[in-house]
């Protein structure tokens, strides 16, 4: 989600250092970028190569207004990222998260700025979704929230606000839904493309939930369903043991090439 997170704020004109601590994984999101900046060009969207020119791949974190971190939902990696940006970045600077799930004011609690910690929540794939779910840490200020809903209305998408609570509201809402749909399948209800069919058809859902699971990555599923099961100490929670066991076997999803579908390369 990073590369498309990156791609709409370059798209909105602004400068852009995307870092990723994998080697060679920034210069892959920016051939991820060009694919998906040509298809929205062909519907009058800007040209790919001046979008691109405004993003710089980097090798470590480097001073700049904003942070917006992406990184693997585990709240000690993500927790790492926040104290070394608030060790590089200006004193003034917001540091938001694209976190699903993981608390927003304990990544403000590592920093020296939490009034200016924020969740800042796209959805995926990040340029084609509306959404920006604005989360408010126990300490973010009005005036941090203030900023990061105007940029995410300049870059084109529509915030909503929520409050810091398991799952804010979105994968509150999502995350059972999908979870419960791997139960189905679990139980023998019915197959994934019938389980789909009637999520897609009964309800209008651009696809179904298995299909979105594997969109949003299977482990993901797992480690959000763990953060609503701690977080509110309530066993409906609990992630789908059918769920785990993808995970165990590496069927991630799409970024894997399989999770309750197979995918091409
Ligand atoms: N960049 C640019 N354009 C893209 C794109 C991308 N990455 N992905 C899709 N598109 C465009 C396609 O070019 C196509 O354009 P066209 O209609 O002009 O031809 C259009 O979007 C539709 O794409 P497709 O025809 O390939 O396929 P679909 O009709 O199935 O649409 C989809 C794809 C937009 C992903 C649609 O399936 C969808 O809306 N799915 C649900 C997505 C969703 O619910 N996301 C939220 C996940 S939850 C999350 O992210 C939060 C996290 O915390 C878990």
């Amino acid at each position: 989600m990073g590369g498309g997170i990156a791609q709409v704020v370059a798209a909105s004109g602004r400068h852009v250092s995307l870092f990723d601590a994998a080697p060679g994984a920034a210069e892959h999101a920016v051939e991820t970028m060009r694919r998906s900046l040509e298809k929205l060009a062909a519907k009058g969207g800007p040209a790919p190569e001046g979008v691109l020119e405004r993003i710089t791949p980097v090798d470590d974190l480097v001073p700049a207004e904003l942070m917006i971190e992406a990184v693997i939902e585990s709240p000690a990696v993500k927790e790492e990222v926040f104290r070394r940006a608030d060790a590089v970045l200006p004193a003034e600077a917001v540091l938001a998260s694209n976190t699903s799930s993981i608390p927003i004011t304990s990544l403000g609690a590592v920093t020296g700025r939490p009034e200016r910690v924020i969740g800042m929540h796209f959805f995926n794939p990040v340029p084609v979704m509306a959404l920006v779910e604005v989360v408010r840490g126990l300490d973010t200020s009005d005036e941090t929230t203030a900023a990061v809903v105007g940029l995410a209305r300049d870059l084109g998408k529509t915030p909503a606000e929520a409050r810091d609570y398991p799952g804010f509201v979105s994968n509150r809402i999502l995350m059972p839904f999908i979870n419960e749909a791997a139960y189905a399948l679990m139980q023998g209800v019915s197959d994934a493309q019938s389980i789909d069919a009637i999520a897609k058809l009964g309800f209008n859902h651009p696809i179904g939930p298995l299909a979105l699971a594997d969109l949003i990555g299977l482990d993901t599923c797992v480690a959000i369903m763990e953060v609503l099961q701690a977080g509110f100490g309530d066993p409906k929670f609990a992630p789908c043991p059918l769920l785990r066991q993808y995970v165990q076997a590496g069927r991630l999803g799409r970024k894997s090439g399989r999770g309750f579908y197979e995918y091409a390369s």
